[in-house]
């Protein structure tokens, strides 16, 4: 197994950007024949994935991997694939198969709207628009948010997750798409909600965040996968910066990219010397915790996405960034001995029991789903002017 590397990363070259997708595409063909016709569990057990149905949040990067290592290759095995997926997804959503939470974005973008993109499948594209009819259903007038999961309106769920901002995409997607306004008004106004409270003021971020079902006030913050409610939990933090990128995209306020770069400084002080942070940020290499690697990638993804949308100088330093965590990545967490795992990124946490946490615990120091799809896209966008399934 990878040993952790302790060194600073330098930047990954664009020969290594290359050999690293290389590695990850001939992993994601390896997988083929044991997940076309399934999908992939959210995190592996020893380090290999098994197989399951379709009823995760997590089943759209799977087919987001197969998706991107269709662009690289152009291999026509690669859209047979995910266009057998994407049944998978018209056939979930028409049924309503665990839709009922906030994550369609996470489902339906890598899968459904990249196969309408990528080669016009119109079983994507409904599948995708059906999604987001599902994502607005859970709109809370009443504080002005997303509800994330559970019964809708009962006050002991009406909350939202940082998490969330990257479900909005394909809110703005289906806006664009259909015409209708009603889907983009949405994820606006989640999206201002969620940096008017979300964001504490030592930069950090809160995982979870209760409304008030009456009055639509602001209540409290809670963890419920980050070590604890006043934590930040590493993964969180990153859906944050990513999050802030994305709403920065589709609504160029000042707010987002200032909020972007105060998430951001929070999270690279308190990363360890290879830029890979453990599960939540309290911890630091005296504690023994295992890392997060699936939020360096979702990190990365977040840098490069802003390094499109600002001046030259800024974006210089989000892509340098970038390029030196995946470098971290590509050499000491990324598989390279096919024998040793089915995934393409190790040493991820899906959710670690605490004491203080609400979290079940599963998939500790593990390949996770996200994790594999992140790295992937990371890479993508760093070898080519990539258009975004987001
Ligand atoms: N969106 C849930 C997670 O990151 O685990």
């Amino acid at each position: 197994m990878n040993a952790i590397p302790s060194f600073a990363p330098q930047p990954i070259t664009d020969i290594e950007v290359r050999n690293a997708l290389d590695i990850a595409v001939e992993q994601v063909r390896r997988n083929l024949p044991k997940f076309t016709y399934a999908s992939q569990n959210h995190s592996s057990v020893d380090n290999i994935y098994p197989a399951v149905s379709n009823d995760q949040w997590t089943a759209g990067f799977w087919p987001g991997e197969i998706w991107l290592a269709y662009e690289h290759t152009g291999d026509k095995i690669f859209q047979y694939a995910a266009q057998i997926q994407v049944q998978s997804f018209l056939h979930r959503i028409v049924n309503r198969i665990e839709t009922d939470h906030h994550d369609m974005g996470f489902l339906y973008s890598p899968s459904c709207v990249a196969a309408w993109k990528l080669v016009g499948d119109k079983d994507g594209r409904k599948a995708a628009l059906l999604a987001a009819d599902q994502l607005i259903e859970r709109f809370q007038p009443i504080g002005q948010f997303i509800q994330a999961w559970g019964r809708k309106g009962v006050a002991e769920e009406y909350r939202y997750i940082i998490d969330c901002l990257l479900n909005l995409p394909l809110l703005y997607w289906a806006s664009a798409e259909s015409g209708d306004p009603k889907y983009r008004e949405v994820a606006l106004v989640h999206a201002r909600t969620t940096l008017a409270n979300s964001v504490r003021p030592d930069d950090s971020t809160y995982h979870t965040f209760y409304m008030d079902p009456v009055t639509g006030a602001p209540v409290r913050g809670v963890t419920k996968q980050g070590y604890s409610d006043e934590s930040a939990w590493a993964r969180g933090q990153a859906w944050g910066i990513a999050g802030m990128a994305f709403s920065y995209r589709y609504e160029p306020l000042p707010e987002y990219r200032e909020a972007f770069e105060r998430l951001l400084a929070f999270y690279l002080n308190r990363l360890p010397t290879d830029m890979v942070p453990y599960w939540d940020l309290t911890f630091s290499d005296k504690d023994g915790e295992p890392r997060d690697s699936s939020s360096a990638s979702i990190n990365a993804c977040g840098l490069l996405e802003m390094a499109d949308l600002v001046p030259r100088e800024d974006a210089a330093r989000y892509r340098e960034l970038a390029r030196r965590m995946i470098k971290s990545l590509a050499d000491g967490y990324a598989v390279k001995d096919p024998a040793m795992s089915n995934g393409l990124v190790l040493h991820g946490t899906y959710s670690k029991k605490s004491p203080f946490n609400t979290c079940r615990g599963e998939g500790v120091d593990e390949c996770v789903s996200w994790g594999d799809y992140y790295y992937m896209e990371a890479l993508m966008r760093l070898s080519r002017t990539w258009s975004s399934y987001w």
